[in-house]
């Protein structure tokens, strides 16, 4: 099964307008990569900038969060409609800053997700247990839980992306076989919910990627790509990880 890799960078609330000039950088840099996908989630002040600066390239833009419905007095929230409109392709649901700061349950993460699609774009749901439940051998228990709550229930257009929260801007990762045993569960969750299709889902590892960890780390059976948080920021970086796949 060929599920093309896919490195996207999550900026979280970081960038300015100026910003732009590390994206034109990595869509200079991705004309070297192999088959790898890339993507660029800035904050949404930048996605119309950023979805202009990268028309035509490679480097795909992408939302960080999104309200699930498409309009309507729900002041500082964003549509994916208005994400799709600005630009982008895809959009982070469920991310645990959300989960952790907006109270976010998995029922809501469903309802981004679902408001992604309708939209056109693609939804990147995230789950990931904290040190506790992996520490106590639950971590795959409270993912499938997570799982189960948050992706849509049926049409397997989407991207899961694995983030334990304790690896998280922590520089802690797990071991390469402790990802590769969630990678696998996870991947056996998603063909019992969608059957073939679910061999196509790309399940991203998202947790302090960067160069120098990146290729035990995204070399692992049914790690199709990295969520990329610090390293993102930085073009050299960014490149430095996807260029595993080349
Ligand atoms: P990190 O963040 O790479 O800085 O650990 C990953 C993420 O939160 O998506």
């Amino acid at each position: 099964m060929a599920r093309r890799p896919l490195v996207a960078g999550n900026w979280k609330m970081n960038g300015r307008k100026s910003s732009v000039g590390e994206l034109v950088k990595i869509i200079a840099g991705v004309r070297k990569l192999g088959e790898v996908d890339l993507m660029v989630c800035p904050p949404a002040t930048l996605i119309m900038s950023f979805a202009a600066a990268a028309r035509g390239s490679r480097v795909a833009i992408g939302g960080q969060d999104c309200f699930p419905l498409p309009a309507g007095a729900f002041t500082g929230d964003i549509s994916a409609e208005m994400l799709k409109d600005a630009g982008a392709e895809a959009v982070i649901v469920g991310h645990s800053e959300r989960r952790q700061y907006h109270g976010e349950t998995d029922a809501a993460v469903r309802a981004k997700a679902l408001a992604a699609r309708r939209a056109g774009l693609v939804p990147i749901v995230c789950v990931g247990e904290i040190r506790a439940d992996r520490d106590a051998g639950r971590a795959c228990e409270v993912v499938g839980g997570e799982l189960d709550g948050s992706l849509p229930e049926t049409g397997a257009q989407v991207i899961v992306a694995y983030e334990p929260i304790w690896a998280i801007g922590t520089g802690m990762t797990p071991t390469a076989g402790d990802v590769g045993a969630m990678h696998e569960f996870i991947r056996e969750s998603l063909t019992s919910r969608y059957g073939e299709a679910g061999q196509d889902v790309r399940i991203l590892y998202g947790g302090s990627v960067k160069p120098d960890n990146a290729k035990e780390l995204l070399t692992v059976a049914n790690v199709d790509g990295a969520l990329v948080g610090g390293a993102s920021l930085n073009a050299t970086d960014f490149l430095a990880i996807a260029s595993v796949y080349s």
